[in-house]
């Protein structure tokens, strides 16, 4: 019998950054993603679009006998990982809180930066979660939307990268923060850039990918749900031109994929 899967998606191959790390920190599961690069980007989307796209896409992945649900994508976990935990009977995981507990352990100035697209940053998701944690913590946030085309361009030590991230950090730096989240898929990708930017190695960045796959891990664990044994697989599915994503994919993952199979998910 075919093991129940769990599914992540995104708003395209930003996403493969956090499944790199499921994949790690799970080996044995059937993981199965979804890139709606038909739709891309969501940072500058709506929530009202943005919750749309994200209800079709569960419903599609649902079709796949899934046990879990994980909100590979910044924007989507700012704009609608409620939407989907009311829809959904399985658990929902987004980025947003493993990233805001990881942060706020790791913080000791109590002022935790964080970057991320237009949406995800105007949304105040990061700031009410980490209010929410502790209320004595600052928070300073900056939208970066720049960033994920130069990364989608292979630009990661690039020195017109280098200059955005700086122009981007320079206020933040002001901010005395030493903690700062990577709201953005992509920003993985560019963590030394980004660290420089920031001000050199006093500030600790935060991965929201592996924040995330430690919890996804625990969360099976803790509810007996854990595949351990045998061997893991992939599924790869897209809304708009696989070849792209297979091309992306290579370097995001830093191994090529095999198969990635164009899907409707339109309601
Ligand atoms: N995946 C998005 C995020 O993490 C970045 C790309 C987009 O805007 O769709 O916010």
């Amino acid at each position: 019998m075919r093991a129940q899967g769990v599914a992540i998606f995104d708003s395209g191959v930003g996403g493969l950054t956090v499944f790199k790390e499921i994949r790690r920190a799970l080996p044995a599961e059937r993981l199965v993603y979804f890139g709606d690069t038909a739709r891309l980007p969501y940072g500058s989307k709506s929530r009202e679009a943005v919750t749309r796209f994200c209800l079709e896409i569960a419903r599609f992945l649902l079709k796949h006998d899934i046990k879990m649900l994980i909100v590979a994508c910044n924007s989507a976990s700012a704009l609608a990982l409620s939407a989907l935990e009311d829809a959904l009977d399985i658990p929902v995981l987004g980025v947003i809180g493993p990233a805001v507990r990881a942060a706020a352990v790791a913080t000791k100035s109590g002022t935790i930066g964080v970057i991320g697209t237009e949406a995800t940053i105007n949304s105040r998701a990061y700031e009410d979660a980490l209010a929410a944690l502790n209320g004595a913590l600052k928070t300073a946030v900056k939208a970066c939307p720049l960033l994920v085309p130069l990364v989608e361009e292979g630009w990661w030590a690039h020195p017109v990268t280098e200059r955005v991230a700086q122009a981007y950090l320079r206020p933040l730096k002001k901010t005395g923060m030493d903690t700062l989240i990577l709201g953005c898929t992509h920003y993985p990708l560019i963590k030394a850039v980004i660290q420089k930017a920031a001000g050199g190695r006093r500030v600790r960045l935060i991965d929201s990918g592996e924040e995330m796959a430690r919890e996804a891990r625990a969360w099976l664990k803790v509810n007996a749900m854990e595949r351990r044994t045998g061997k893991g697989s992939q599924e790869f599915f897209v809304s708009d031109a696989p070849d792209r994503f297979k091309r992306l994919a290579r370097r995001f993952l830093g191994a090529g994929v095999d198969r990635v199979t164009l899907a409707a998910v339109e309601a």
